[in-house]
């Protein structure tokens, strides 16, 4: 069978991530709070000669959630075995990745908010007790077994905290929030990319880059790869701020870094709705996308760059908005002056 050239082009973004994906703390650029705390967690389990207990990391895609579960899995020096929600869909899943586990060893579930409601159950005890109680055969035969499990650690990741239950919650002892990156450490991990890449790019270059990567590493190595290109062919193999600025332009991408679905949320608010305040299920109907990750993977970076207020009311579109969409700061005929 032939490979889709969408799926080949997946797996070729995926070994892209693994090259640029930094395996130690003092390589993992920014988000201090949730570094120290790590950091310190992994330094008492070491010293107690425990396993690190169970860490959930929330946050939009490509903030580096993936890479952070590597990293502790190099600090504890123990195993990672990596899954994902979708992909554990009954029970004897879960038992089987469970039992193969050495003592200390990490299981990274991506994307855990997908998992079936009927499998969470069962991590439950596996997380609180290290047991496993698996139910074998059915009818009258139907019968428990428990299964001892070594002491390991789970680390959840999830885009839509929202979306965890809460008895699921409450069994990490350690939960972090990613946040969008400052434009400052993005230069940092661009700059870092290009001197692994051997690309050569100058400080102005790798800010221009940052400053278009809507807050996040993944986006930040991207534009690098497509700048490199532009500067092979164009521009003597060399980035500066101007070839970085041309490149990025000829590509369309947005100069403050908003991507289609930014742009589509934006204008429906200020289209749509005379700029609010509007429901979020409203929004999430126009938009055609479901309102849990219009609030945790859209809205966080919106309302940080100053385009969108949340407000008990509804969403409201501010000034910011309006310019950033080439019209004037209209006043808004619905609200009415205090
Ligand atoms: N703090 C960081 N410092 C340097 N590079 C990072 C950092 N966070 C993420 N990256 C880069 O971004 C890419 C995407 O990160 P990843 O961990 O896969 O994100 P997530 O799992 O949250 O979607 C990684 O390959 C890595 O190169
Ligand atoms: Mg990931």
């Amino acid at each position: 069978m032939q490979t889709r050239p969408s799926e080949e082009l997946n797996q070729r973004n995926a070994s892209f991530d693994n090259r640029l994906r930094p395996t130690r703390f003092d390589d993992f650029v920014g988000q201090q709070k949730v570094r120290d705390r790590l950091l310190l967690a992994v330094e008492a389990a070491l010293q107690r000669k425990e396993a690190l207990d169970h860490v959930l990391l929330s946050g939009p895609p490509g903030l580096g959630k993936t890479t952070l579960a590597f990293i502790l899995g190099e600090a504890m020096g123990v195993h990672v075995k990596t899954t994902s929600g979708p992909v554990i869909d009954k029970p004897g899943d879960l038992a089987g990745l469970l039992t193969s586990l050495e003592p200390g060893d990490i299981v990274f579930i991506d994307e855990i908010h997908r998992m079936q409601r009927s499998v969470e159950e069962y991590l439950y005890s596996a997380m609180e007790d290290f047991v496993l109680d698996i139910m074998i055969d059915q009818g009258p035969n139907a019968r428990s077994v428990r299964l001892e499990l070594p002491r390991f650690t789970l680390i959840g990741a999830t885009t839509r905290s929202g979306l965890i239950s809460s008895p699921l919650r409450s069994r990490f002892g350690l939960t972090n929030r990613l946040d969008y990156y400052s434009t400052d450490d993005l230069s940092t991990i661009v700059v870092n990319s290009a001197a692994k890449l051997e690309i050569s790019v100058e400080p102005e270059g790798a800010r221009e880059i940052a400053a278009r990567s809507r807050g996040t590493p993944r986006i930040a190595n991207r534009l690098l790869r497509r700048v490199r290109d532009y500067a092979q062919v164009r521009a003597g193999n060399h980035i500066t701020r101007a070839v970085a600025s041309e490149a990025l332009t000829l590509l369309e991408i947005d100069p403050r870094g908003l991507d289609e679905m930014d742009i589509r949320i934006l204008e429906t608010l200020v289209h749509k709705f005379n700029g609010g305040p509007v429901g979020l299920n409203t929004i999430a109907v126009s938009v055609g996308e479901e309102p849990d990750t219009i609030e945790e993977v859209y809205e966080p970076f919106l309302i940080q760059e100053g385009y969108l207020e949340r407000t008990p009311k509804g969403r409201l579109a501010t000034p910011a908005c309006y310019k950033r969409l080439g019209l004037v700061s209209a006043a808004r005929p619905n609200e009415l002056p205090l």
